[in-house]
């Protein structure tokens, strides 16, 4: 059987990415003297594909991210310190948390700077959704995780009907 068929429920831990190690260095910088933040968009993106990969056994795009907020800067010399999960997983889609710390040089203190969720779609050769395994969730704030993707989810698909809606209505642009 292709692998990528094999819908046998997961654990979070058998794709979970922890402790993923990025060094700053001076053309990561922005003009502000700090790291430009679409360098950890991209990292944040492609981490939680490889999580997103592993849960589905094959390819998955991502389909939507979730608001990003920057809570703090990273600088120079700082080391990027992430870690993504798989929150719960649906039919085809999957919801992937990603946590950003900065550790200053040395391995001194850590500091949050973003946090974000992100959904991955599975998809067939041809580029079609197809069904991912069963999530299984074994600790406390696992379980934690997986019911509050549910309440998102339903916002996001709320959120993409509400905006086809108001664009069939055919609201002019500006
Ligand atoms: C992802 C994609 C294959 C989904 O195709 P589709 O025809 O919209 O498929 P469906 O409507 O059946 O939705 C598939 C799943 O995506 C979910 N989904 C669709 N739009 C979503 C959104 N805006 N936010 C969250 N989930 C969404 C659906 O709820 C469904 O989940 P489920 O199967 O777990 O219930 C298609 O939209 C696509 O190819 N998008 C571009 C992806 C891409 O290029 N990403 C950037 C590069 S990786």
């Amino acid at each position: 059987m292709n692998p990528s068929q094999n819908l046998a429920p997961k654990t979070v831990a058998s794709s979970i990415v922890r402790e993923q190690v990025y060094m700053v260095f001076p053309n990561d910088l922005n003009s502000n003297d700090t790291v430009f933040g679409g360098l950890i968009m991209a990292h944040m993106d492609r981490l939680a594909a490889v999580v997103a990969d592993r849960h589905a056994g094959g390819v998955t795009v991502t389909v939507s991210v979730d608001a990003v907020h920057f809570m703090a800067p990273a600088r120079r010399g700082d080391v990027l310190v992430m870690h993504a999960a798989v929150n719960r997983a649906w039919r085809s889609s999957m919801e992937v948390g990603v946590r950003v710390e900065a550790e200053s040089i040395g391995g001194g203190e850590r500091r949050h700077i973003l946090s974000a969720y992100l959904t991955f779609v599975a998809v067939d050769p041809e580029g079609k959704p197809r069904p991912v395994p069963p999530l299984v969730s074994e600790t406390a704030d696992e379980k934690r995780r997986y019911a509050e993707a549910d309440l998102r989810r339903a916002n996001r698909l709320q959120n993409a009907e509400e905006l086809k809606r108001l664009r069939a209505a055919g609201v002019a642009s500006a």
